[in-house]
């Protein structure tokens, strides 16, 4: 690996206690190239603007995709990073549905470690903090007619983070837009998903929502994610998911959700969530807990739905008492080393690792 440190580091200008999600970013990024069908020697770099023309094909075309991932500091200081090899071979399957080169094994999850190595006086301590990592591949080369890049970029840049929402929100229940489609890029981290949101989330907003319920594109019968999220419905005790496909993203969170719940004894069930059973469950009394889960949140709990111009309140439960909060607390307890292991999860990132690399 190439590595050229910075002589001028920002992070003693760094307010720790004044900042918002995503607006600060470390002294160092990692870059790698791709080029004549292959990827060059990656490089640790100082963070900073890269020069790309608007014909660049990434921008006009959008084959890029991204990553979420966290690194977490414990009591003692010791930095840590959480399932890396999930989010390693989620980028490759997002790149391969983009028709993007695949990264290389040793590119991702060595420059993850060197930069959080390097940059570890970056990652925050304390409840609820972390470094927001996000690794991404988009083409860089420079041309207009709509086909493959020939050229790409590999980067991961990081930003300090506190929780991403921190309060209860309010979703709608989407009765007409979508996220994904049979056949299409859902599963994938295609930067054009988020794009795609946008509109519709600001229309929610404009009706009083924070955040949408994705309903599959044929029927808006069955619940799909939400917001940025994989979502979760409690109904009694018994947690349901949907089942991941082409349209529902195979959520890190959302893996490590079913099976700190499942190691819980609670009664999971990954199956098919209807709005019908969801709506009925609400008049019955028994529709305990919406909430939803991502990297950057870790969970969002909902405090109202709307469905079909109607608002329903949703329970107000102590943390005791939610499945969310539980749940949220046993996986933020292994991700800050905080409590043992026991799906083998965490990886310290070792200290001085540019020599080995
Ligand atoms: C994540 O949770 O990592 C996401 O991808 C959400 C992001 C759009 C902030």
């Amino acid at each position: 690996m190439i590595i050229q440190k910075t002589t001028n580091s920002r992070i003693s200008t760094f307010d720790q206690d004044n900042y918002s999600f995503g607006d600060h970013f470390i002294d160092h990024m990692i870059i790698c190239e791709y080029e004549n069908g292959k990827w060059s020697e990656p490089k640790l770099m100082p963070y900073g603007q890269l020069p790309f023309s608007p014909a660049n094909m990434a921008f006009n075309y959008g084959q890029a995709c991204f990553e979420g991932m966290k690194a977490y500091k414990d009591a003692e200081g010791e930095v840590f990073l959480f399932r890396v090899h999930k989010n390693f071979e989620r980028i490759n399957k997002s790149a391969k549905r983009l028709a993007m080169p695949e990264i290389p094994e040793h590119v991702f999850v060595d420059g993850l470690r060197v930069l959080m190595d390097v940059d570890r006086a970056w990652v925050p301590s304390g409840e609820g903090n972390s470094l927001y990592i996000r690794p991404l591949i988009f083409a860089t080369e420079e041309g207009l007619k709509a086909r493959i890049s020939n050229k790409y970029m590999f980067a991961i840049v990081a930003s300090p983070a506190k929780s991403y929402y921190s309060e209860p929100v309010s979703v709608k229940i989407s009765d007409y837009y979508s996220r994904a489609a049979n056949g299409g890029v859902g599963f994938a981290k295609a930067a054009g998903n988020y794009a795609a949101s946008f509109y519709p989330t600001q229309l929610a907003i404009e009706e009083g929502y924070e955040q949408i319920i994705w309903t599959d594109d044929a029927t808006h019968e069955y619940f799909e994610e939400s917001g940025t999220m994989n979502v979760f419905v409690r109904i009694n005790d018994t947690i349901y998911t949907p089942p991941t496909s082409e349209k529902i993203l195979d959520g890190v969170t959302r893996d490590s959700f079913l099976q700190l719940a499942k190691h819980r004894g609670m009664d999971v069930r990954v199956e098919p969530i209807a709005v019908k059973d969801v709506m009925e469950a609400q008049k019955q009394g028994t529709l305990k807990e919406i909430w939803g889960v991502g990297t950057a949140v870790v969970t969002t709990s909902f405090k109202a739905f709307g469905y079909e111009n109607t608002r329903y309140a949703l329970p107000e439960l102590a943390p005791e008492d939610s499945y969310a909060m539980i749940l949220k607390k046993d996986l933020v307890d292994i991700q800050t080393n905080a409590a043992p292991d026991p799906f083998g999860w965490r990886e310290k990132v070792e200290k001085n690792i540019l020599e080995t690399v």
